[in-house]
């Protein structure tokens, strides 16, 4: 008898903690009651700046990756320097590349006045404006859970050590993701985030030249416009519908027209290649996994409770 029930106690721990690390204490209907216009608000800005300058979409999704691989989803990317901790903006995979800030500090302050006082958090703003990004360009929707508070702190190493380089392999690709609690499929999923926005000739300058997995017009085509010397800071798009969230960044890599060589990794005769043709030729089932892994990622390790706080100026602590 005592043995049973002690059973049913683990078997009941067990469902608790499994509850809790799927769900992290974050919940779709957190602001439900304190400020039902929240969400509305995001929305609103978000469409207008995409509907502005489509690659926009791009950079606020790319801001809450940024945001969730350096100590979770905290808002710690949007802190500004102090004389306390570097910014997170000037590491290297950030620096004169991670955009966007201004269309976040103006997110903040329409939904604090929605609100009526800083009730949402930076953390929280940058998971809806990645979905609503996603949405405003063509892809998927999901429940976005909320909840999460801002960090006190930012770490520029960690951002530098944490976030993945275009010049990785497949294995130190899954690895990196393993870290954060990411699997294979959550990579090649979120990867699909490249469906969308642009990359710089000095990212992808090695590939077009040095790379040997690369389809010969795609190469020529993209060292037409970065040259061997010079051009650093031109651009050239991650795929060629790069203001639609599609399949084409799936279909590309198959056909080796991948434009980072951390993307055509992905599809290298690697344990990801089946993975890639099955989102190249079947949208939905790409959607629905880029949806529920973008809930997975936005879980990580988030401040709840009465850790961290809800910022008023999302690029500084509160003064207290
Ligand atoms: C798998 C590892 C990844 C690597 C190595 C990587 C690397 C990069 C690099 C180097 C750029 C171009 C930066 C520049 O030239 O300034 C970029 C752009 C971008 N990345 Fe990733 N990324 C990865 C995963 C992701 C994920 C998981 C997402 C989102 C779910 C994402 C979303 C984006 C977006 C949307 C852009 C375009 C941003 C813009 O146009 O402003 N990336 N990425
Ligand atoms: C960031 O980029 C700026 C402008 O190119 C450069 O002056 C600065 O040294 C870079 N910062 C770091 C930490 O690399
Ligand atoms: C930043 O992260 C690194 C690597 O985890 C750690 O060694 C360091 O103490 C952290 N720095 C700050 C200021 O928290
Ligand atoms: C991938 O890159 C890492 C780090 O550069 C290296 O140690 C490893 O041997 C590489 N793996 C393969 C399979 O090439
Ligand atoms: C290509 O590789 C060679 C040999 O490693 C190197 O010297 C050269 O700088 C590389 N070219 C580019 C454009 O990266």
């Amino acid at each position: 008898m005592a043995s049973r029930s002690m059973m049913y106690l683990r078997v009941l721990i067990m469902v608790a903690l499994a509850t809790a690390a799927f769900s992290a204490n974050l919940s779709p209907t957190f602001y439900n009651k304190v400020c039902p216009q929240a969400l509305p608000t995001i929305k609103k800005i978000v469409e207008e700046a995409v509907k502005k300058e489509t690659r926009m979409g791009a950079s606020l999704l790319r801001l809450h990756f940024h945001d969730c691989f350096v100590n979770g989803c905290d808002a710690s990317i949007l802190l500004d320097r102090t004389s306390s901790f570097l910014s997170e903006k000037t590491a290297p995979p950030n620096n004169n590349s991670v955009r966007g800030f201004n269309v976040v500090d103006k997110i903040k302050s329409a939904v604090d006045k929605a609100c009526g006082g800083p009730v949402v958090s930076c953390a929280d703003i940058l998971a809806v404006a990645a979905r609503d990004s996603v949405v405003a360009l063509g892809g998927p929707t999901w429940k976005v859970l909320l909840g999460r508070r801002d960090s006190t702190t930012a770490n520029r190493t960690l951002a530098t050590v944490n976030l993945p380089s275009p010049f990785s392999n497949l294995s130190t690709l899954i690895s990196n993701f393993k870290n954060q609690g990411l699997n294979r499929k959550d990579l090649v999923a979120l990867s699909g985030g490249h469906t969308i926005g642009l990359a710089r000739c000095i990212i992808f300058r090695s590939r077009i030249y040095n790379d040997t997995n690369i389809h010969p017009s795609y190469a020529r085509a993209r060292q037409a416009i970065c040259p061997v010397s010079g051009g650093d800071n031109n651009f050239a798009p991650l795929d060629h519908t790069r203001s639609l969230f599609d399949t084409v960044y799936f279909t590309n890599l198959v056909k080796r027209k991948g434009l980072l060589h951390s993307d055509q990794e992905l599809f290298n005769g690697g344990s990801t290649d089946s993975l890639v043709k099955t989102y190249s030729t079947n949208f939905k089932a790409f959607s629905a996994a880029f949806a529920k892994s973008m809930i997975k990622m936005g879980n990580i390790k988030p401040l709840t409770g009465k850790k961290g706080q809800i910022r008023v100026n999302c690029r500084k602590v509160n003064s207290s």
